[in-house]
């Protein structure tokens, strides 16, 4: 019998030698084979008397059964290994932060921009728009600012080839040429009854009041930490039979305290001069609390629309009052988020702007 525990040794020691399921095979070919060490004992039975062999055929089964469970416990192993191989190669890692597509969102200015809109539509003013590239008229002559005035000087901008004063020549200063473009389109929408004679060239019907605002895009040549070549305005515009400048203070102080929702913010309306607005003020705001406090910024141009514009919108001035503002919206959305230079807005870094989002 110790000529089969060597044999069940043997087999053992073989299977576990076998680091492929085609060796394990072979390994087992040599055993429980055709002409294997096991298979050879058996056909060596025949020559052995019926006693010996019933003792010799359990000894043998026995050897051939221990040998079978070797064998079928290395050929499940050797399944494990390869199963875990298997897993092992085609692994996800979980943790891996995913591919996405990079998410958009809208810049700071315009996130102002959509906030000035939504709480002006929600004091009834409609939202219009205009072109950048504007001509000499409607950015100053139409505004009360002939062609030698001083003030234009202050409004130094690009000028464009091929404009003349009337056809577009110039990137607009400010937002205040949509003034006369929208009021003179809201007037001809109402004047089917106008009749133009005897110098009464002037609407003289029933119209609603005229209330909107225009933002958009301007141009100035002046360029460091709080002044663009490009910025941002948004112009405001009121008139009709009574508008006072009690009701610029009114819906200007509502739009600020809005605007930064602080219900305690101050405004001060500090006299001014503007060619399209008489009497005009600048419009300071200051934060009761926090980093600003105390402080007096400014904000928006504003004033009563000058009789002289009234009339270049096709209003009759002794009939038609109204007032005038005119805002940064990028001062704004500085002031908003306490943002100390102008340029990070326009210098398109992905890592000042995914801020905002
Ligand atoms: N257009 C003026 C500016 O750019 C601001 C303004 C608008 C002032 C409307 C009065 C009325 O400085």
């Amino acid at each position: 019998m110790i000529e089969l525990t060597a044999i069940i040794d043997s087999a053992q020691d073989a299977f576990a030698g076998a680091i492929t399921p085609a060796e394990l095979e072979n390994a087992k070919a040599l055993f429980l084979g055709k002409s294997g060490r096991i298979t050879e004992l058996m056909k060596g039975m025949a020559a052995l008397s019926v006693d010996e062999k019933k003792s010799r055929g359990a000894a043998i089964n026995f050897a051939k059964q221990s040998i079978e469970a070797a064998l079928n416990s290395r050929r499940q192993a050797l399944a494990d290994l390869e199963l875990q191989a298997q897993l092992r190669a085609e692994a996800l890692d979980v943790t891996l932060p995913g591919r996405q597509r990079g998410q958009g969102g809208l810049h700071p200015v315009s996130l102002t921009l959509e906030r000035i809109e939504s709480i002006f539509a929600s004091m009834g003013f409609d939202v219009a728009q205009g072109p950048e590239i504007e001509s000499d008229w409607f950015n100053f002559t139409a505004l009360n600012t002939p062609e030698d005035h001083p003030a234009r000087s202050m409004h130094d901008t690009f000028y464009v080839e091929g404009g003349s004063k009337t056809a577009p020549n110039l990137l607009r200063t400010h937002t205040s040429p949509m003034q006369i473009r929208y009021a003179v389109k809201h007037v001809k929408k109402y004047s089917n009854v106008v009749n133009a004679g005897e110098g009464q060239s002037l609407f003289s019907g029933e119209m609603p009041e005229i209330r909107v605002i225009a933002p958009g895009r301007t141009y100035r040549v002046d360029s460091d930490a709080t002044h663009s070549p490009m910025f941002h305005q948004c112009e405001g515009l009121w008139v009709g039979e009574n508008v006072s400048f009690k009701d610029l203070k009114f819906v200007f102080t509502d739009f600020c305290r809005t605007f930064f929702e602080n219900d305690d913010l101050v405004l001060r309306f500090r006299p001014s001069f503007f060619p399209f607005t008489e009497p005009s003020a600048e419009i300071d705001i200051q934060f009761p609390s926090g980093p600003l406090a105390g402080r007096w910024l400014e904000v928006a141009g504003s004033g009563q629309v000058h009789p002289n514009v009234i009339r270049n919108m096709g209003l009759d001035p002794e009939k038609y009052i109204g007032f005038a503002f005119g805002m940064g919206p990028d001062r704004l959305t500085m002031l908003r988020y306490g943002v100390n230079d102008l340029r990070l807005f326009f210098d398109g870094d992905i890592r000042f702007l995914s801020q905002f989002q």
